[in-house]
């Protein structure tokens, strides 16, 4: 069985106060709602996660940071690698965020390495892909993603992607407002899947969870978590309201 995950990517938001009240309503509705056994994630900016892992402590709800660098140490002026966050607790880390890819440059290159230093500190990669509007409109979304995925995890082996997990998320669904339908969805979530199962076996394809983002609201939720290869949500906006979040938690 795949992990059904919710993970809620604050991006440069949030105050500490505003990160403790909302931290400690997610966590409290989380606690008196939530059965149905899905992993959530809470990823705010690097400075406040180990205020967020302070007040997660006894909970269930885990902790992620929104990117890494991806060098173990060194005189990199700004930077935290996934070492130091290994170091603070952190469980995942988002990575090639299209946020990442479209203001600062990142390539599926330097993701394949930022996938590495992740998994080498045995934290889990949240790997983004999404084609932007002008590439579905030219009808070469499946194209852009094959790229992504196989540029930036197709050197690990079978073993080691099957600690990964997948996020796909259409550049022209993030934070408009316009989900992908849920057979839009789907659709490119079975194309990675089936190009998982072409490179390493249908069972390793089968345990990887593929979330997808873009929009979610806790009124698609349901929808897009009902379809066969859709196994969670990477929640923007949403997010940053405990009472939309826990919903969205709850849409399963
Ligand atoms: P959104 O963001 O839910 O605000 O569209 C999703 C994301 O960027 O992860």
């Amino acid at each position: 069985m795949r992990k059904k995950i919710v993970a809620g990517n604050w991006k440069m938001n949030g105050t500490l106060a505003e990160t403790q009240k909302l931290t400690s309503e997610i966590v409290h509705m989380h606690k008196d709602e939530v059965r149905n056994g899905a992993e959530v994630i809470l990823i705010p900016p690097f400075i406040n996660i180990s205020e967020v892992k302070h007040l997660v402590k006894g909970s269930a709800v885990k902790t992620g940071a929104q990117n890494c660098h991806q060098l173990e140490s060194g005189a990199y002026t700004g930077e935290i690698s996934a070492a130091i966050l290994a170091s603070f607790g952190v469980e995942y880390v988002i990575i090639g965020h299209s946020e990442r890819r479209q203001y600062f440059g990142e390539t599926n290159a330097l993701l394949a390495e930022k996938t590495n230093a992740v998994l080498a500190n045995s934290l889990v990669p949240i790997y983004c892909c999404g084609e932007t509007l002008e590439e579905r409109n030219a009808n070469r979304h499946f194209e852009v993603i094959a790229t992504q995925i196989s540029e930036g995890l197709y050197h690990l082996d079978a073993a080691t992607i099957a600690r990964t997990v997948i996020a796909y998320e259409p550049v022209w669904a993030i934070g408009t407002g316009v989900t992908a339908s849920s057979a839009q969805a789907q659709d490119i979530h079975a194309f990675i899947r089936k190009s998982l199962a072409d490179k390493y076996g249908k069972e390793v394809a089968d345990g990887i969870s593929i979330l997808y983002g873009g929009s979610v609201k806790p009124n698609n939720a349901a929808e897009l978590f009902s379809q066969p290869d859709i196994d969670g949500g990477l929640i923007g906006g949403a997010a940053l309201k405990s009472r939309e979040f826990v919903d969205i938690i709850k849409a399963f």
